[in-house]
């Protein structure tokens, strides 16, 4: 096993990552965004973000935790910037440079390997709660922002208690867990919002599921997309259940 904290993990997050590139190039290039977006869902949730931190074009911008990269691919679209990519799995960071042309690392988000003050701006999306090293993560976003730079956060956060079965591997922290981890690693939250993650263009959702089914015919009979699904679908119900919330944060960096 290489660094995420569980074997269903590293297919949702690894294998399925390097399939969906696979799947992408064979449907065109326009299914690259909505296929891309692993977790962080909907095209209204990557606008509040970018209009919180006042993304503007030139600007040194991070995803860190960037998946196969459909969010700094739309960043870069919407907003005229070229963000640097960040993320542990191979595969995934293999598709973010092959699909979005992006420059784009294997690394953790809790040991960067940027000097201090690298970005202008950072988010990092469906990530804190793939990791219990949840202060060493904020701490390193912080250190590699200049101050007063904004962060930009999706986080599932657990409202409730969570009844199992649960993602393996995961570890939703509470809002009141959050706001003091944030504040801990020298952030201060300047705007708040729960994610509508089916607010996207109809088109969006079609995409995605027409890669999801491409990826079924390719290798639906791999015990790998079982687990990735399975690991999806607990996400899914405690959503719908209402015990797990996802949560959209802009916050500055102190000075
Ligand atoms: C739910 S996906 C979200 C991917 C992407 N941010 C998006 O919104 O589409 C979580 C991502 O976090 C990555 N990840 C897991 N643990 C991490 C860590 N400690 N640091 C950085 N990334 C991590 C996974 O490999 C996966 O790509």
């Amino acid at each position: 096993m290489s660094e995420l904290s569980s074997e269903a993990m590293e297919s949702e997050f690894g294998t399925v990552a390097g399939w969906t590139e696979e799947a992408v190039r064979a449907l065109g290039a326009e299914h690259a965004v909505p296929a891309g977006c692993r977790g962080s869902g909907s095209e209204g949730a990557l606008r509040w973000l970018a209009d919180a931190l006042a993304v503007r074009p030139g600007q040194r911008v991070l995803d860190s935790g960037a998946g196969v990269g459909g969010p700094a691919g739309w960043l870069a679209a919407a907003r005229g910037v070229r963000p640097v990519c960040a993320e542990p799995m191979g595969e995934a960071v293999h598709a973010s440079r092959a699909l979005f042309g992006l420059p784009s690392v294997v690394a953790l988000s809790q040991a960067l390997p940027f000097r201090d003050g690298s970005f202008d701006a950072a988010w990092c999306l469906g990530v804190v709660c793939t990791t219990e090293e949840k202060a060493e993560l904020l701490g390193e976003l912080r250190r590699v922002l200049v101050p007063g730079g904004p962060l930009g956060l999706l986080v599932f956060a657990a409202v409730a208690p969570l009844p199992p079965p649960l993602p393996e591997g995961n570890s939703f922290p509470t809002p009141d867990e959050l706001d003091a981890l944030l504040a801990g690693a020298g952030f201060t939250v300047t705007a708040t919002a729960t994610a509508d993650l089916s607010d996207s263009p109809p088109e969006w959702q079609e995409r995605a599921d027409a890669v999801d089914a491409e990826v079924e015919r390719r290798h639906g009979t791999d015990p790998r997309w079982a687990e990735a699904q399975e690991q999806s679908r607990r996400v899914g119900r405690l959503i719908g259940d209402g015990v797990l919330e996802p949560r959209l944060i802009a916050a500055v960096a102190s000075t």
